[in-house]
């Protein structure tokens, strides 16, 4: 192992597990927190170092549990606070860090709280949310969408007044400009620092506060305005006033200083998911002190075209747009996006693996994606998520990237016992495509992913080293160094199906680490590197 002094956040590896689909230990074809303990040392393994685990709080799961009832509390489907605890301290055990899904934007609509607040407008909780008349016409108070489709307000007909959602009616959105939200907000960090979190992924980061004035978002009259992918009515407008109020950053910077309250011993971490591709705005949930979150996710490569101009170009923007001294990091995919497997094939899979590890900055890994499962077929009768379910026919639904962790070739791919249903069918290739499987490959994705990390855990210079991108390469390369006092690394990536030959005759020699390929290790004169098709290397220079 390197002596590295950076915090864990910045030289380790996030890995996130979606509860549901990670591993079944009761039987009901759900994933569950016994499920996750019992798969600790596959993770250590593997070798990343920190676990985000997706929701599991008490919820009647209208959005799979990003719809809370109760943030300190495990939802008896996953198991109870008890295992978590247990979870907690065998990952600790492990060298493993837990972070947690924090979903400040909004709770359930059957969250006690908002039953509160519908109850009558004289209710102390009535502000807890935010409600507000008809207009004249009985029409919502503002045109603001709903990111799930349709308008973001809800009628309530007892107290005859509209509450707002930005996601699903049964999501109402908490009002975070009233104190009291705040202070029990905080409170539930507090609750689980206290029992040992080491972070939190903040959900929909950006969109707790929005304009108190609820002015019209403007219409959208460009293309350029729209989220990475399509998203039908939702895109007609432009989102200024309906989220990232400015106000936020005061939320961020307070919370950030809750966090550092509990960090004298190791750091606790904030990730913040922020959907926002305008750099210098991104840039600003760092905080101007680098004192809000210690990252925003950075989602660019989910939506750039996967060729080595973009992709290098993709790179260059966010290194040169940080905030002096803030660190960069880099993500293929998520609960909420179409597989890396499927969005580029095989062979550009493991290539987009060795970026990812390599790169400077924070990798986070979705489960699964290091054995290379693609998107699994969900048939109509299957549908679950709401997002396909309300909005049919626009391929927004996202059941086909969560359906469940492959671990061998047994009947529901060792995710569940053979005779309960898996929560969501599992793709047809779980019989190739499995850890059992692909540990006994040396040449399969999961053992060069491993390798891969390997690597990264051991050498400085892809932990923390500089990153520089090399000029003159053919257009269909990605080549670029990453480099500490002691160690230079050059990092070749071909991102076309052609062999592609470089000629970098003023690095002089180095060795091969690694290929995507798994099959070469000799030492190179760089005045004529080839590289095969969809091939990436990592060399190691004999100079600095
Ligand atoms: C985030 C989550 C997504 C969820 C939404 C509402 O975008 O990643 O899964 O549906 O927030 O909580």
């Amino acid at each position: 192992m390197i002596s590295n002094t950076s915090p864990w956040w910045q030289h380790g590896i996030i890995y996130q597990i979606y509860p549901r689909s990670f591993k079944d230990s009761n039987g009901d074809g759900i994933g569950d927190l016994e499920g996750i303990i019992s798969q600790l040392d596959y993770l250590t393994w593997l070798g990343v170092n920190a676990l985000w685990l997706s929701p599991f709080y008490p919820s009647p799961m209208a959005d799979f549990g990003y719809d809370i009832t109760d943030y300190c509390a495990v939802d008896p489907l996953f198991g109870d606070l008890k295992t978590c605890d247990r979870l907690i301290e065998q990952a600790h055990q492990r060298d493993l860090k837990v972070m947690l899904d924090f979903v400040p934007n909004h709770t359930s609509d059957e969250h006690p709280w908002f039953l509160l607040s519908r109850s009558s407008r004289q209710n102390s909780r009535r502000d807890w949310y935010i409600w507000a008349d008809a207009r004249p016409d009985g029409s919502p108070p503002n045109n603001w969408l709903s990111v799930m489709g349709g308008s973001a307000w809800e009628w309530d007909a007892s107290t005859a007044q509209y509450y707002l959602h930005t996601f699903l009616t049964k999501q109402p959105d908490l009002n975070w400009r009233n104190p009291a939200v705040k202070a029990a907000m905080f409170d539930v960090i507090r609750f689980w620092l206290e029992r040992g979190i080491d972070g939190f992924r903040v959900d929909a980061a950006h969109y707790i506060l929005k304009d108190p004035a609820l002015r019209d978002n403007p219409l959208n009259s460009s293309v350029q305005q729209v989220l990475h992918k399509p998203m039908g009515d939702y895109d007609s407008q432009v989102h200024l006033y309906d989220s990232a109020h400015s106000d936020v950053h005061a939320v961020y910077r307070e919370l950030r200083q809750l966090l550092n309250t509990y960090s004298t011993t190791q750091p606790r971490f904030l990730l913040g998911e922020v959907h926002i591709f305008n750099r210098e705005v991104w840039a600003n949930y760092y905080g101007a002190d680098l004192d809000e979150l210690h990252m925003p996710f950075n989602f660019d490569f989910i939506r750039t075209i996967w060729n080595a101009r973009d992709i290098r170009q993709s790179v260059d923007d966010l290194e040169a747009h940080l905030p002096p001294g803030a660190w960069p990091n880099y993500v293929l995919g998520n609960h909420d996006e179409p597989r890396i497997m499927t969005r580029v094939g095989s062979g550009m899979a493991r290539l987009a693996m060795l970026l990812l590890l390599t790169l400077r900055g924070t990798p986070t890994l979705y489960y699964g994606d290091e054995i290379g499962m693609h998107d699994g077929e969900i048939p109509p009768e299957r549908v679950s998520d709401p997002m396909a379910k309300n909005r049919p026919g626009l391929g927004l639904g996202r059941d086909p990237e969560r359906t469940p962790m492959q671990w061998d070739g047994s009947p529901n791919a060792g995710f569940c016992l053979s005779a309960s249903e898996p929560w969501l069918p599992l793709p047809a290739d779980y019989q190739q495509v499995n850890v059992a499987v692909e540990q006994e490959d040396p040449y399969s994705l999961l053992s060069f992913t491993r390798r891969l990390i390997e690597l990264r855990r051991s050498a400085l210079a892809l932990t923390a080293g500089s990153y520089s991108p090399i000029e003159e390469t053919p257009a269909a390369c990605f080549v670029f160094r990453r480099q500490s006092a002691e160690q230079s690394y050059l990092i070749a990536l071909n991102f076309s199906g052609e062999e592609q030959a470089l000629a970098l005759s003023e690095l002089g020699r180095g060795r091969i680490i690694l290929s995507t390929c798994l099959d070469r290790g000799e030492l190179i004169d760089l005045t004529l590197l080839r590289l095969r098709g969809e091939e990436g290397l990592v060399i190691a220079l004999e100079s600095l």
